[in-house]
This record gives C-alpha cells, structure tokens and sequence, in this order.
C-alpha cells in the first residue's frame, strides 16, 4: 500500500545488497518512516520481539526472512555446504525465532516453512530458504487481496440497504497492511470498497496500551485516503447501541479451526456488545493464521503478557521527537495482557482467501478439506 504516494511492503530484501532484510520500524509510526536494516537472524528476533515489525501476517514473513539470515549467517560461519551440523543449528535459529513471541500462529508456521524447504533442499538451503522467505511474503499479500475481494461483498450488502449512506465498519488494534506484507486482513475489505466507491466510514479504536489503532490504523487508513475517526478503546459499545455501527471487522493472531479467534485485548469486548446489538462481527483471516490442532481457543491458546510499562507509559510526539511520558503513580504495578479469545458463538463470519464461512469446524473444512 501507499506512503505519501509511493508503494511499500512492510519487509523486503534490499536491493542492492539481498543479503540484508528491510523492515518499516513501526515504533516511529505515524511519527517518522523510519527503515531498519536486518543482517543477522538475532536481529530478526529482537525487531519481533520488541515489535519493530508486528501483527500475525508480518510475523510470518519475518519468520521466513529470520530464517533466510540464519541460513546466511550458519553457512557462512561455519557449515559448507549443508550437512546434519548445518541443520542442528538452523533448527536452534528457529527455536530462538519462534520464542519470541507466543501468540501469533503465523511465527511458528512461517519458521517451520522455511525449515522444511532447506530439508527438501541440502544441496542449496540457502537458495531453498532465500525463496521461501518471497513465497511466504508473495502468498500473504496475495491472500490479504483476496480477502479484500470476499469481504467488499458484505460491505456492497450492506451499503445496498442504506441506500448508498456510508456503511459504519468499526475495528481493532491493526490488522491493516503494517500488520501484514500489503492490503491487510480486516483492512482489505475496506479499501476494496474505497476502490469501487462504496461509501465507507471506519471507526478506529485506539487499542491501548501500544495504540496499534491510533498510531498505525488511523496512519494507512489516512494515506489511503479513507474517512475514519479514532475512538477510546470504551466507546464502541456505546456507537452499537445508537445504531452507529453496521459491522464490525477485525483481525486475528490465531483462529482454531473450530472458530475461537485471539485478537488484541479488548476484541472480546467488542464481539459481546456486537452480539447484544445485533451488529454483525465479522473476522478477517489468511489461512496461515489458523491454528489446526487447537479445539478451545479460551483454554489453549498462549495469550501473551508483556512489560507493564506498556501500560504505565505512553508514548507521543514532541517538538524533541518520540517521547514516553509516564501515566500512572510510580508505585502501582500494571498488568499487560497482550490478546483474549473470542469464542466462535460471537463470530458471525470469518473471511479468508478462500471465502466467507461460518466460525466452526464443520464450515471450515468446508474451505479447506485438505486439513481435514
Ligand atoms: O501485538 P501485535 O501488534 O503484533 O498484535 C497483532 C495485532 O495487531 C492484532 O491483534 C491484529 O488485529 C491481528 S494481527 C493481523
């Protein structure tokens, strides 16, 4: 998607010199574009980690080019060509990528992607990886614009019954194109229905305590040119109950295929008052983001918890640049839960690459019977 009118993914490999891994560091966004050079796979580790690049999609791809470094960097060092040595190492590489960051399905699947092309591949892993790490970014892209061109479909729906009036679509935290390679999961939609001119209108919530809502849903959606308003993390359910919302979409970090979704904290919150106001709640997903051996997501899925000063400060824009200030007494402690589940029971639908299906196992078999 677009930057001040220039295309961009969120990772790359740099052009003249493919032996480095780009990323846009989303800590300065919508501040400053900031790009951050990656050269080694701790590198990779530490721009998840502390969330230069995030969001479930991005994760995967980052798994993918983490996993291209550390075959450079392995090969390079010590092992060549390939042997039984080369592959203990790599797969300790991708031990320290998956650990991370716990919740996001999409890390492990992209590491173990790339570890089973450079298996299939002995002869050349570096090779195997290097275009594995572009597949995995390709297919994303493509994925998230396929779900785009599902979801318009329920937005040109609804628009239809209100005569053309702007449909009201709220989301949560960013699953736009930052979170993903390009377009975005509960995003695509959206900026399909800008493109064909659907009259559109997003409610962005704020999405404390990182802000992924105000910072960087509120930025693309306003490079794009979409009307959007930011709203507290508290106001949603308000908007429902005055009819204020047609639908709600967001993103998820991991769905089980019988249909539980964890998103951003506060994405359960928002799935009740849409069920008690009859707003359709609708989740945007590639199929990477499934998780096919989890049954219960409330039970099983790792919600991680970070720092609380995540909570304890916040971070803004001054004439001296990006600065924290701190909100809270010195002396209170602060809990940071990262994600919730929402249960399948409040999911009206979940888009995907392949379609738009009911949240449960039946219907997502439906959609992708090779995983039966
Ligand atoms: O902690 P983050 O920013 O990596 O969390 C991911 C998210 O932005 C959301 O949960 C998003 O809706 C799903 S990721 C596409």
């Amino acid at each position: 998607m677009k930057i001040q009118g220039k295309h961009y993914r969120t990772v790359w490999l740099k052009p003249e010199d493919p032996s480095v891994v780009q990323i846009i560091d989303q800590r300065y966004l919508p501040f400053e574009l900031v790009i951050e050079d990656l050269r080694t796979p701790q590198e990779a580790a530490t721009a998840i980690k502390e969330m230069h690049a995030r969001g479930a999609g991005l994760i995967g791809a980052m798994a993918g080019y983490g996993m291209y470094l550390a075959a450079l960097q392995t090969l390079g060092a010590k092992f060549t060509p390939a042997n039984e040595a080369f592959f203990e190492e790599i797969e300790k590489q991708g031990a320290m990528l998956k650990a991370t960051r716990p919740t996001a399905v999409n890390l492990e699947w992209g590491v173990n992607r790339a570890l089973e092309a450079m298996r299939a591949n002995p002869q050349n892993p570096l090779q195997a990886a290097r275009e594995t790490a572009q597949i995995i970014a390709d297919e994303d892209a493509d994925y998230c614009r396929r779900i785009g061109e599902h979801g318009v479909e329920i937005i040109a729906e609804i628009s239809k019954r209100k005569n053309g009036a702007p449909v009201n679509i709220l989301t949560h935290c960013n699953a736009g194109w930052l979170a993903f390679v390009d377009y975005g999961t509960a995003t695509a939609p959206m900026y399909a229905a800008f493109e064909r001119g659907i009259p559109i209108h997003v409610w962005v919530d704020e999405t404390r305590p990182r802000n992924q809502g105000a910072r960087l849903t509120a930025y693309e959606l306003g490079q794009h040119g979409v009307p959007h308003t930011v709203i507290a993390d508290n106001v949603g359910g308000h908007l429902m109950q005055h009819g204020m919302v047609d639908m709600v979409i967001t993103g998820a970090d991991r769905v089980t295929h019988t249909g539980d979704a964890a998103n951003k904290i506060g994405t359960y919150l928002k799935a009740l008052a849409a069920k008690d106001n009859g707003v359709p709640f609708y989740i945007a997903l590639p199929s990477s983001t499934f998780d096919w051996v989890m049954t219960d997501g409330v039970r099983q899925i790792p919600v991680e918890q970070r720092g609380g000063e995540e909570v304890t400060w916040i971070d803004g824009w001054t004439e001296d640049g990006v600065k924290s200030v701190r909100l809270t007494p010195a002396e209170s402690p602060a809990a940071n839960f990262g994600f919730d589940v929402t249960p399948a029971r409040l999911i009206t639908g979940l888009i995907t690459e392949r379609g738009i299906c009911p949240a449960s196992a039946e219907e997502v078999y439906k959609l992708y019977p090779e995983k039966r």
